[in-house]
């Protein structure tokens, strides 16, 4: 085949993928499984109790992220903010809601799975306490997503629960994450936290150079040369973690720039102690004392050596060079800010060459999953339909809640039971996702149905009573 044909028959591929907008619920993606490698496990989980990452809850996070229909105009989702080919930023400086433009710049969205939350909060300013809590403010905000009940004819968030519940893939969605089908706020915010907290990316340059120096956590061996890192990079590095040298009037006369204090190495999370940098202006011209928190400082720099978007919460620095400008100068006048970073006016006096050395460092903290894996991809085909694999069953039955059953365990490997039957012989019926009946029989109180042979997926047991009337029905899960 010539390079031409190839190609084409590639694109055609890729296109036929990038179309499918199916969920397959029998093989998930792992969300669950951090891939943080033993040099920087930091022993942070920011995943509460009862809300441990589950591949289930994690697959509907993922559905709700680039679902449109959870904007008033049904044309704004999470990830029109938050794109993954720029590691979950923004090109442009402010992103487009369904009301307005953003007051502030999109933060690139990972390794928050590792973020003190306990210690530090989210967004630029740390309003938001936990992932669990932030998640559906953008919902609710006016100018973002635009359910807020706050203006007089803004839709509320009620209402976005019964738009929501008009959606088949939803049903299917929110039993097999939580076991039944209703719809709360509760359950959305527990689902897009999952998602979010399962985005990570350890697979940089300087992950290999500290494994290849056998790094650890406490940062041991940081200072030697990474042997996969060129001579600049290692100045880099050099600069990054270490105070400067400076003269009895305070200038910087030799040694690094300190950006260690706040930007955590090896994690390059974002550090609790650290405070304000100085950057104080806000898009809108007002003046503001409090952002103490910036994203990650992986990924700054996409793949191909470009800016994932403009740095800081206003956007000033349009280049990473910008950046440096502002931390070489930081304006005498400047209050609030963090001590380690007020030089007293006094400039860093950053060489051509140490700029240089920085930005090199700095990009060798780009990983290349983040940007490709498909389990944080958009699931929504070019129509933002979505189907879930075997689409479920029409239901012409008419249920008379007779009888409300629930089948447990669920998920279930070996047997079902079911849960609240009346003393009563029962007719069951299990059909799979396509429709097909794959089991029958005579169901009573504490009898047990062998599920050993069905293949992994969801199904649904209807029963009815000697006149053939469907009394009950309930979803579960074969693992
Ligand atoms: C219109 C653009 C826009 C949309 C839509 C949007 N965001 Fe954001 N996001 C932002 C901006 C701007 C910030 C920073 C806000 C601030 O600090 O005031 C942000 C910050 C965040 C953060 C904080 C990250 C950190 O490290 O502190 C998270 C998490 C987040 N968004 C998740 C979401 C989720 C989930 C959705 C969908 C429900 C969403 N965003 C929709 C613009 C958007
Ligand atoms: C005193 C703490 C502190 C020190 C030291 C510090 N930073 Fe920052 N950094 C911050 C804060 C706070 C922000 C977010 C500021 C904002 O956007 O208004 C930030 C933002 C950034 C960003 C932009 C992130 C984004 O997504 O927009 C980069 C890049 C950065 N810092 C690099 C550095 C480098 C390089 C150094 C060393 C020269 C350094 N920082 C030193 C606190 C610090």
């Amino acid at each position: 085949m010539n390079n031409a044909k190839f190609k084409i028959l590639g694109l055609f591929l890729l296109s036929f993928t990038l179309m499918s907008g199916i969920i397959d619920l029998g093989t998930l993606f792992n969300y669950s499984i951090s891939n943080i490698p033993e040099h920087i496990n930091i022993g942070v989980d920011s995943a509460p109790l009862n809300n441990l990452m589950d591949d289930k809850v994690a697959t509907l996070g993922r559905v709700l992220f680039y679902d449109k229909k959870l904007s008033t105009n049904n044309s704004v989702s999470c990830a029109s903010c938050h794109k993954q080919e720029l590691a979950f930023g923004l090109e442009e400086l402010q992103g487009t809601g369904a009301n307005g433009l953003s007051l502030r710049r999109p933060m690139r969205l990972l390794n928050l799975r590792i973020y003190n939350t306990p210690f530090k909060g989210l967004f630029w300013d740390e309003r938001a306490g936990s992932l669990e809590e932030l998640v559906t403010q953008p919902i609710k905000d006016h100018i973002e997503m635009g359910y807020s009940g706050a203006e007089a004819d803004a839709p509320s968030f009620d209402d976005l629960i019964s738009q929501l519940e008009g959606l088949d893939y939803y049903e299917d969605l929110f039993t097999f994450a939580f076991g039944d089908n209703s719809i709360t706020e509760e359950k959305i915010s527990k689902a897009l936290a999952q998602f979010i907290r399962s985005i990570e990316s350890y697979d940089s340059k300087f992950d290999e150079g500290f494994a290849m120096v056998d790094g650890t956590p406490s940062n041991e061996n940081i200072e030697l040369d990474f042997p996969n890192f060129t001579p600049e990079e290692n100045s880099g590095k050099t600069l990054f973690i270490s105070d400067a040298i400076k003269d009895t009037n305070g200038a910087r006369i030799g040694g690094g720039v300190g950006c260690f204090h706040c930007h955590t190495v090896p994690s390059f999370t974002f550090s609790p102690e650290s405070g304000n940098n100085g950057v104080i202006a806000e898009i809108g011209g007002s003046e503001v004392f409090n952002i103490t928190k910036a994203p990650s400082l992986r990924d700054i720099f996409g793949p191909s050596g470009s800016l994932n978007g403009p740095l800081f919460h206003n956007g000033q620095a349009a280049t990473f060079d910008e950046l440096l400008d502002h931390y070489d100068d930081i304006a005498e006048t400047t209050i609030m800010i963090d001590h380690r970073m007020d030089n007293n006016g006094i400039p860093l006096n950053l060489t051509i060459e140490e700029r240089l050395q920085l930005e090199a460092f700095v990009k060798t903290l780009t990983g290349s999953d983040i940007y490709t894996n498909e389990k944080w991809s958009n699931p929504f085909d070019m129509n933002e339909e979505l189907e879930i694999i075997g689409g479920t069953i029409s239901n012409t039955f008419v249920i008379n809640n007779e009888n409300n059953i629930t089948v447990y365990p669920n998920p279930a490997t070996s047997f079902i039971k079911i849960k609240d039957i009346h003393a009563q012989n029962y007719h069951g019926e299990v059909y799979n996702m396509d429709g097909q009946k794959i089991w029958q029989g005579t169901i009573h109180a504490d009898n047990e149905i062998s599920i050993n042979t069905f293949p992994k997926g969801i199904y649904s047991l209807f029963l009815f009573n000697d006149s053939e009337d469907l009394v009950s029905k309930d979803k579960f899960i074969k693992l």
